[in-house]
């Protein structure tokens, strides 16, 4: 008896084989059922029969992911689909079916995707079953999908960020109607969960707890193409855990773009650090890192939570943005200098060794040089073990795309020179302070050019090669940080943990 996804509940669908759902009934209305129903499709029929016309035993797929965590962690949902539906994933753009998830938070994010679509054209060319699909942040924004459907024809299948869950029903629809599928929702509240997923490491995994931003600071696009924040329930972030854990998975990094205001939308509102304190209390997870702290939402709980727990990595990422008051006040901030520097001291005096990394723009509209120095000196006082510094780039529809006092792009140069040099020198300065000591260390991956060395992070985020064996893998290790090459090190082993 074949199976009628209609009547499988939401926890159980995910165990179902696709060989045995009965494809000749209508699809089903509710989510992720229908989903479901359209992964038999494809599976039992679509996909083989399309690889058939290509003469081919199965179809390949490439998927290349720009930006942020958020992008890596929806590309494994992909992935995981494609997986599902038969194909085989592959490095290669001579792929059949090709994916770019886009980013479009800095402008130069968008021209590399336009270059890279230009020279898949070539492939296609070469091969008529290709296929080209377009989702992520980039596609949200419409004249970008004018431009695509003007300019770029070729592109098969263009979604957005609050859809991708529909990627089955979509690749189903292109199928049929071999015209180019465009599939773009403005905002959602929907959460589909209990869908498929791979993972690129097996031991280590991003899990959304919440989707979308509030804030609107004045330079970002994020709300805009991302939405309303909207956070998971607990129960279900709980519950995916405990099956990567039971799947081999002993770090999870906890993603949101603010995930100090998790929790806060839902109807029975749960804060971040009490999420924090029951992720720690799985079995069997031994690191939990998350990210993007916004300072503005940071509470003394979600400190003490930190220091409370175990399995949290002695890591924060706290976006500084720029040192000035004055000018955090028109990125729309919501916290001044003096404010942020509290919470760096208090962050500082719960958990001394804590690392602190961030985010810092130059050049935001209207930025002097007293600003600029005010940043400078907030990267001389905090010390961070790392930043990230970006040029400002105007994006369309923001406010401060409207702010007349663009800055001298030779002076923005001139000052992300200096603030890159001195970032730098403390990074350096504060990486050395750690050779010599012993410190727990997660084997990751073979090193990609020395067979006989692991790479491996510190709870602090750091990189460390050592000697080991693929088998080591997942597992933690006192290592000795025998000596510091700048931003990793090299280790050996002082015991397993
Ligand atoms: N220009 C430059 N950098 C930006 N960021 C966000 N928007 C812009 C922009 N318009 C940076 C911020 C953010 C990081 C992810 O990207 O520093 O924290
Ligand atoms: Fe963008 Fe600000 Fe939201 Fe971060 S908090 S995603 S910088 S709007």
């Amino acid at each position: 008896m074949k199976i009628d996804l209609r009547t499988i509940p939401d926890a159980e669908v995910s165990g179902i084989d696709l060989m045995d759902v009965d494809i000749t009934l209508p699809a089903p209305e509710a989510e992720p059922q229908r989903q479901y129903y359209f992964m038999a499709l494809l599976k039992q029929q679509l996909v083989p029969e399309r690889a058939k016309k290509n003469g081919k035993e199965f179809l390949t797929a490439c998927i290349t992911t720009f930006g942020c965590q958020m992008n890596a962690r929806d590309s494994e949902k992909l992935v995981g689909i494609l997986e599902k539906i038969g194909f085989v994933e592959e490095d290669s753009e001579e792929a059949d079916f090709v994916i770019y998830n886009t980013c479009t938070v800095r402008e130069n994010a968008n021209n590399k995707v336009y270059g890279r679509l230009g020279y898949l054209n070539g492939f296609q060319k070469k091969n008529p079953f290709m296929m080209i699909g377009l989702c992520g942040c980039m596609m949200q924004e419409p004249e970008v999908v004018e431009k695509l459907k003007t300019s770029y024809r070729y592109v098969d299948i263009i979604f957005g960020t609050h859809n991708i869950f529909k990627f089955a029903e979509l690749i189903v629809t292109r199928f049929e109607s071999q015209r180019m599928v465009i599939d773009i929702w403005k905002d959602t509240d929907k959460i589909v969960e209990n869908l498929p997923n791979d993972r690129k490491y097996s031991f280590k995994s991003g899990v959304n707890i919440m989707f979308g931003c509030n804030n609107f600071c004045s330079y970002c696009i994020v709300p805009y193409v991302r939405g309303r924040e909207r956070s998971r329930e607990p129960k279900a972030i709980i519950r995916e855990i405990e099956r990567l854990v039971a799947d081999g998975v002993v770090e999870v990094m906890l993603l949101g773009q603010n995930v100090n205001s998790y929790g806060k939308n839902l109807e029975q509102p749960v804060t971040f650090a009490e999420l924090l304190r029951k992720v720690n209390k799985i079995e069997g997870l031994k690191r939990i890192r998350f990210m993007t702290s916004h300072p503005k939402d940071l509470s003394d709980d979600l400190i003490l939570a930190m220091k409370e727990c175990d399995k949290v990595c002695k890591h924060m990422h706290l976006p500084l943005q720029s040192g000035s008051s004055r000018i955090l006040k028109i990125m729309n901030r919501h916290y001044d200098k003096e404010q942020y520097l509290t919470i760096v001291k208090k962050l500082r005096e719960a958990i001394p060794d804590i690392a602190l990394t961030t985010d810092i723009i130059v050049g935001f509209p209207g930025e002097t040089e007293e600003d600029f120095q005010e940043t400078l000196e907030v990267v001389k006082q905090v010390e961070y073990d790392s930043a990230f510094t970006f040029i400002y780039s105007k994006r369309t529809g923001t406010p401060a795309a409207a702010m007349e006092d663009q800055c001298d792009p030779a002076e923005v140069k001139r000052h992300f020179d200096l603030l890159l040099k001195e970032v730098q020198q403390i990074s350096a300065k504060k990486a050395m302070a750690l050779e010599g000591k012993v410190m727990e260390v997660l084997a990751e991956e073979q090193n990609t050019q020395d067979a006989s060395l692991i790479t491996g992070r510190l709870s602090n985020n750091s990189v460390v090669h050592f000697p080991g064996t693929p088998d080591m893998i997942g597992k933690l290790f006192m290592v000795k940080l025998t000596e510091c090459k700048g931003f990793y090190y090299l280790g050996e082993i002082a015991e397993n943990a």
